[in-house]
């Protein structure tokens, strides 16, 4: 058995209504000034947290400007609006662009380090400011994990940085606040979520302790994701979503992703595919090319997909990637890298930047060549 990290918020609040108790738990941190970083989207909920929060003597400033996929520009934008502002913590209230932006901004307020010397597994030096994370969508996990993406506009890649300091203090995690969200953004961040779960389970560093979340994750985002889709006020749909997404975040941390997301990032960052749909564009050419090094998990993950038995793990496994592709067509989303405005000419620069992100690949069941991702986006294409 690989050994494990398991790190994970120290509060962590889940069910229907229950961001109405986020005073009290910036109050349990001894938050004083509070910045909340936020959408437009979200502009209500967030100003009705402000008022309550200055109601019990809590000074507050409020930045909505975060669209989607942020880059380093942004970050620096929303870093500068709070050091003048000057927070003790940072509430994140938003999808997973927001977080990760919260999560940085409350760790490099201090200006210690610069944020692009950041980038990387453990170069974090610490964090002064107390985090709590409210996610809107259901999908990245954000809230519970160590991690935080931004688009490096000098090249266009999505870079990641990895820290302990990065665990949020608090995750309140709310599914009525996932209500809102639009059809298309409910299946590319409900497929995110169990991407994460199935790239965790079908992962080099795979834990026993890290599979329940994985597999659970899977079982309840499966039969749920078509129907939140299909009806954006079907509340049991959206706590389950809301509860695999949870699931799928505890799994980044101790083991995290594979090649399906080192693939995904060039495609983020250079064609702006929203970080969901890339994933599930690649998802299926990546574990055929995955399957022989592992049917037995892959098997597993067709089973909680509640696919039936096939006989064999490896025709059993197939059913499921078949099972996968079913799933995201009838969520109405993308099929092809041509649909998304990916030229044929593109495809050997994508895999040249796929191969960067090795912090992912290196977690791949499968070792994967440069030549092995071009064929891939070449499928996939
Ligand atoms: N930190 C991590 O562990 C981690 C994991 C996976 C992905 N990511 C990153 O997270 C980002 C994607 O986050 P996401 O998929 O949550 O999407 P997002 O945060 O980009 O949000 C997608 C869109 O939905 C809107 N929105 C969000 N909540 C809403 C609501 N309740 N109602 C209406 N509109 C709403 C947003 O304003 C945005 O326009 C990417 O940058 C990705 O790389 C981070
Ligand atoms: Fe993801």
């Amino acid at each position: 058995v690989n050994n494990v990290i398991l790190q994970q918020p120290r509060r962590i609040l889940f069910g229907d209504d229950v961001s109405g108790q986020t005073p009290a738990e910036v109050s349990l941190l001894g938050g004083t000034r509070v910045f909340i970083v936020t959408t437009s989207f979200l502009l209500g909920p967030a100003e009705k947290l402000a008022a309550r929060l200055t109601d019990q003597g809590t000074a507050t400033e409020i930045f909505a400007d975060i669209e989607t996929e942020p880059d380093i520009a942004l970050f620096e934008r929303v870093l500068t609006a709070g050091r003048k502002f000057g927070f003790d913590l940072v509430v994140g209230l938003g999808g997973g662009s927001v977080l990760d932006v919260a999560k940085l901004v409350a760790a490099l307020a201090d200006g210690r380090q610069a944020v692009a010397d950041t980038f990387g597994i453990g170069l974090l030096e610490g964090r002064d400011a107390g985090l709590i994370c409210i996610p809107t969508t259901s999908g990245t996990g954000s809230e519970v994990s160590p991690n935080a993406i931004l688009l490096d506009e000098s090249d266009q890649l999505k870079k990641g940085v990895v820290s302990p300091f990065l665990v949020p203090d608090i995750a309140i995690i709310d599914p009525l606040l996932t209500v809102s969200l639009p059809p298309v953004m409910t299946a590319a961040t409900g497929l995110d979520a169990m991407v994460h779960c199935m790239e965790a389970y079908a992962n080099l560093h795979a834990h026993p302790t890290v599979d329940l979340y994985a597999l659970e994750g899977i079982r309840r985002i499966a039969p749920n994701l078509v129907r939140a889709v299909k009806d954006g006020n079907d509340l049991e749909a959206r706590g389950a979503l809301s509860l695999g997404s949870l699931y799928g975040g505890l799994c980044l941390g101790p083991v995290n992703t594979a090649a399906v997301h080192a693939l995904s990032y060039p495609l983020g960052g250079e064609f702006h595919v929203p970080h969901g749909v890339s994933n599930t564009l690649l998802l299926p050419h990546v574990f055929r090319f995955n399957l022989e090094a592992a049917p037995d998990r892959y098997a597993t993950i067709a089973l909680a997909l509640d696919v039936a038995d096939q006989g064999s793990d490896l025709a059993t496994a197939q059913a499921g990637i078949d099972r996968l592709v079913e799933l995201s067509v009838a969520c109405g989303l993308p099929q092809q890298l041509r649909d998304v405005g990916v030229k044929a000419s593109d495809l050997p620069h994508l895999a040249d930047e796929s191969m960067k992100v090795t912090r992912l690949l290196k977690n791949n069941p499968k070792p994967m060549t440069r030549e092995d991702a071009e064929a891939i986006f070449r499928a996939a294409w």
